[in-house]
């Protein structure tokens, strides 16, 4: 073989290398996390009660209860496993109660919502704006356009 062509060849196996390793590198960052098997099961029981009729979780969901995306954060362990377990009435009529979740279910859920806790979400769910709080411009005070003959 000629000299030149086992420059090129050298070149082109120098080049194959280098994209080769910038390729693991591109695939190491983009792969995605592995959700835990608990936390998967979490979120069936989850599903199975129909939590998400009353309750939101990052937005998702009915406003009858509260958020729960970051419950296991604002709660003590043994309270939110006490709530989960023994069925508390709900406010205001306390008529219904809470479906009451089994006990391995519950091991389950409580990895659901730590893991729901770990998540960045940049201050979501925003805090809630009463209608009160809101201050809304005075109707007397300036013109709008198109007021002036
Ligand atoms: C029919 C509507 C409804 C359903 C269905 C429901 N919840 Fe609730 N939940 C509420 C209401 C209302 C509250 C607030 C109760 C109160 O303050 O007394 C609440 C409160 C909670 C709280 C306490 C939150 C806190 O910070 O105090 C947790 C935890 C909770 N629910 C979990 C669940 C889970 C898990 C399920 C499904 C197994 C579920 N809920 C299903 C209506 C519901």
């Amino acid at each position: 073989m000629p000299r030149k062509a086992w420059g090129l060849t050298v070149l082109l196996l120098i080049t194959l290398l280098v994209f080769a390793g910038l390729l693991a590198l591109s695939w190491l960052r983009i792969r995605p996390a592995t959700v835990p098997g608990e936390v998967v099961a979490g979120k069936r029981v989850w599903q199975k009660y129909g939590c998400v009729e009353c309750h939101t979780i990052l937005g998702n969901g009915g406003y009858v209860g509260p958020d729960l995306t970051h419950v296991a954060g604002s709660r003590q362990e043994k309270d939110l496993r006490r709530f989960l377990t023994t069925p508390a009435r709900m406010r205001p009529h306390a008529r219904r109660r809470h479906p009451p979740v089994k006990p391995t279910e519950v091991e389950a859920l409580m990895a659901y919502f730590y893991f729901l806790d770990r998540l960045q979400v940049k201050g979501w769910p925003p805090r809630t704006v009463l209608e009160t709080e809101i201050s809304a411009p005075d109707p007397d005070q300036g013109t709008r356009e198109g007021d002036q003959e």
